[in-house]
């Protein structure tokens, strides 16, 4: 990577949009217990249950807006003339619709589906549901929503370790640190010699292995943070 920047959001990156986030100290998940609505065991027991879930978590996208957070890396991005990966935990669409585009979705997304009988992926923006027929092989109640469920591996994980492996500063926002492998990106680029800097309202339980950290809303930090990255980057240009 030429002055490689790799990015890492959680769900703290969304909260000012009103997407709630996923540790609340009751450990639950808008009401759900994990196991209910995020593992295949979940789905298999109670498919109707589960594509409830996410057709109400898909209807909220519709309601919510990028916050000056996601715009921040977006601008960021297309004024920045060095390599630049944002990977993001987030199942919602706020960084593409800020303009994000080097963007990986490690943990998939609430507006796709893909078929468990031939794997094949469409987007969508509606409901699903149990009875509905994949386009592609024409078999019925396979469909599932394209969320990386614990115990699933999440998406391209060699282009992030790869991109990981080359850049100079990695910067993670909004995540609490608890689910790996995204909570172990910080040791891969700290034992390349990245600098490591932490954006987030309070320290993440990985905040230890961070150059830096700094707390507040991420609709500040971020701004204040990549605002400044961007001066001093084309300074030195
Ligand atoms: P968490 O809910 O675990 O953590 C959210 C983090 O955001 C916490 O550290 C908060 O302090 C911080 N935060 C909250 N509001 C903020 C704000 N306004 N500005 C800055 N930071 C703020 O969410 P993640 O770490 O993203 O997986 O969770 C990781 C994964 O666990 C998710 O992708 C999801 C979940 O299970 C899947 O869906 C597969």
């Amino acid at each position: 990577m030429n002055g490689g920047i790799v990015v890492l959001t959680g769900a703290g990156v969304s909260a000012e949009s009103g997407v709630r986030t996923f540790r609340a100290a009751d450990g639950l998940w808008e009401e759900h217990r994990i196991e209910d609505v995020a593992t295949v065991e979940g789905f298999t027991r109670d498919p109707v249950l589960v594509h409830r879930f996410y057709n109400e978590r898909r209807q909220t996208l519709a309601t919510v807006q990028p916050n000056a957070a996601h715009q921040a890396l977006a601008n960021f991005e297309k004024n920045y003339t060095g390599d630049f990966l944002l990977v993001t935990q987030n199942i919602d669409d706020l960084h593409e619709r800020a303009g994000s585009k080097r963007l990986i979705h490690m943990h998939g997304e609430l507006l796709r589906m893909f078929c468990t009988q031939c794997m094949h992926n469409i987007n969508i923006t509606g409901d699903s549901s149990v009875e509905d027929t994949c386009v592609a092989c024409g078999k019925r109640g396979g469909m599932r929503p394209d969320i990386v469920w614990f115990g699933e591996m999440p998406y391209q994980m060699s282009a992030i370790e790869q991109a990981l492996m080359q850049c100079d500063l990695f910067v993670a926002i909004g995540t609490s640190g608890n689910v790996y492998p995204a909570a172990g990106f910080v040791q891969s680029a700290r034992a390349i010699g990245a600098r490591c800097v932490e954006l987030n309202l309070e320290q993440s339980t990985t905040h230890h292995l961070f150059d830096e950290g700094r707390y507040g809303p991420a609709t500040e930090e971020v701004e204040a943070f990549f605002s400044a990255l961007l001066k001093t980057s084309s300074l030195t240009q």
